[in-house]
């Protein structure tokens, strides 16, 4: 019998995964990189779809309700760009309207493949039970119902772009968003400027924006800007939408910018980008609150993993509480797909939801002792590995004062694209030379990058200006003088955090930092994810240690396991 209402969020496209959601509950959600080793992977997450089945030990038949996130399946815009793709880049400049971009997503969502998921659902058990389809913006969108406050909000959602949409304004009150704006994806301002600069510079759109994003600092203006503004701008008519006002879109604008970008610094290309991106949508959030009079304000999509554009909307005096959803990019949409679908049963059936407030982002799978032993076996490293069932914390922290990298796979996997100490790689953040032997070991970033660092909560303070908490990484702050102190964890240029505040609900972690800062009085530590360059975040103990053999990382901790080359 189905006394508790069960819901199933799936996203097939761009960075697919799965989750579940039992009253309102996050039960587990994963990404399905997380478990082929394909970063970014696109298409059904079927390996996630069992997955969260076992992790949140629910069998499958007692769903209430299957949510497919997007009525047409996203993609990146490069990539597997078919003959309709094409056709739709050159005729977007003539048939751009919103009634375009509707039709066009009802056409296709007629077509909408779903042959792979259906033949899973058979599998399961479970082809007889209702599915839905949720609009890509709405599962975005839906980050509302785990906001951290209980008043309404002003929600936005801003991507390259899905469904024919690329950014969306709402309201949200009680358990209803009510949607009062909405840009086409032929005006999308991340595609246009943002993701075609990142491939003009080499990088790969829809993935390596953020690169951009760490090497603006560098730049400077040099007209730039200008240039910009004949492309894309906050539609003057109607200021709650941007517009294309180049008769351009995605490679089409490249072909057209690139005369005007040859010869200039890459750095200050990256700096216009950064810079005119932030103008562009700080004046859009300013009339969005002008418009609703709301101040505080919840924001997801891929666009609001810019963490320095997330820095100037929180810093604005308009602005009162902000919650950016940490996994604001399409890998977090089967939560808010899940969510929309609770949402959506509950109405029906007349039931108060019931969505708590965000707490942590532990929704993925653990391993214990026992199973790692069982791996460590396997894969003949038992005999450099010791079960360690006392001081583990204090071991890890004297390792990292030694200079040693340490790889740390405990607990539950993290959602979203962020590292948050349990799929982490922890370095000691006093000495610029650690960021080296991190690049060389196993990380290979690009000289301009900065990495992150984890900070006791209590002593956020010390370090951040205008501290508040920030447990997720999808904000940045400027930092005080005494952040010298963790000069590895900031950028290298503008000495700018992107900080994970860390507090005794990941207990472990948390003791890691205290010891730590007894032993150094430094209240941080370097957190990387932990991955090989282009892979994704390692999903298992085995990857773990496959990781661990290939890379020069010193020492790996998987639950009470210390392994030691
Ligand atoms: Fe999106």
């Amino acid at each position: 019998m189905k006394s508790s209402c069960i819901v199933l969020g799936i996203h097939d496209g761009h960075n697919a995964g799965a989750a579940l959601v039992k009253d309102g509950n996050v039960l587990a959600a994963i990404s399905e990189e997380r478990l082929n080793n394909i970063k970014n992977f696109s298409g059904p997450p079927l390996l996630a779809i069992k997955k969260v089945f076992e992790i949140s030990n629910i069998e499958p038949q007692n769903v209430n309700l299957i949510a497919i996130g997007c009525l047409v399946r996203v993609g990146p815009p490069y990539a597997d760009v078919n003959w309709l793709g094409r056709i739709q880049v050159q005729i977007a400049p003539y048939l751009h309207s919103h009634f375009f971009a509707k039709s066009y997503v009802k056409l296709l969502h007629l077509f909408r493949e779903t042959k792979s998921l259906k033949e899973l659902f058979f599998d399961l058990g479970i082809s007889d039970i209702p599915i839905i389809f949720i609009e890509h913006h709405k599962t975005h969108a839906a980050a509302f119902y785990q906001r951290p406050w209980k008043e309404e909000a002003l929600i936005l959602t801003l991507d390259g772009s899905g469904d024919g949409l690329s950014a969306t304004v709402s309201i949200g009150k009680k358990h209803k968003i009510t949607r009062v704006a909405e840009t086409t994806f032929y005006d999308s301002l991340s595609n246009n400027i943002y993701s075609e600069i990142t491939g003009f510079l080499g990088m790969k759109r829809w993935e390596h924006e953020y690169k951009v994003m760490g090497l603006a600092p560098y730049g400077k203006d040099d007209g730039l800007i200008e240039e910009f503004k004949k492309i894309i701008r906050v539609n003057p008519q109607k200021p709650l939408e941007f517009q294309n006002i180049f008769d351009a879109y995605l490679y089409e604008v490249t072909k057209k910018l690139a005369p005007i970008l040859v010869g200039r610094r890459f750095d200050n290309i990256a700096w216009a980008t950064q810079k005119y991106f932030e103008d562009l949508l700080i004046q859009w959030v300013k009339n969005a609150i002008s418009y609703t009079g709301i101040h505080n304000i919840v924001c997801s999509g891929g666009s609001f993993l810019n963490v320095k554009a997330n820095k100037a909307i929180r810093e604005l005096p308009l602005v009162n509480k902000v919650f950016f959803y940490p996994a604001a990019d399409d890998g977090g949409t089967p939560v808010g797909t899940a969510l929309e679908g609770y949402v959506k049963i509950c109405k029906e059936k007349n039931i108060k939801p019931n969505i708590l407030p965000i707490k942590d982002l532990y929704y993925g799978q653990s391993f214990s002792n026992d199973e790692i032993k069982e791996i460590l076996i396997k894969t003949k490293w038992k005999k450099k590995a010791k079960l360690v069932m006392l001081d583990l914390e204090a071991k890890i922290a004297q390792l990292l004062v030694k200079g040693k990298i340490v790889g740390r796979f405990a607990g539950r996997d993290e959602w979203g694209p962020r590292a948050l100490g349990n799929r982490s790689i922890l370095a000691d953040p006093r000495d610029l030379r650690v960021i080296n032997k991190l690049n060389f070991a196993i990380k290979q970033r690009d000289f301009w990058m900065p990495f992150a660092a984890s900070i006791l909560e209590e002593d956020a303070n010390d370090y951040l200006v205008n501290s508040q908490p920030a447990r997720y990484m999808i904000d940045a702050f400027d930092t005080k003088e005494k952040a010298s102190e963790i000069i590895a964890g900031l950028h290298p240029f503008d000495k700018s955090c992107r900080p994970q505040t860390v507090n005794a609900d990941n207990y472990s972690f948390y003791k890691i930092l205290k010891e730590f800062k007894k032993l150094t009085g430094v209240s941080a530590v370097l957190n990387t994810s932990f991955n090989i360059h282009g892979y994704p975040i390692v999903g298992s103990p085995k990857l773990a240690l496959t990781t661990f053999a290939n890379s020069g990382l010193d020492a790996l901790i998987m639950e009470n396991w210390l392994v030691e080359k």
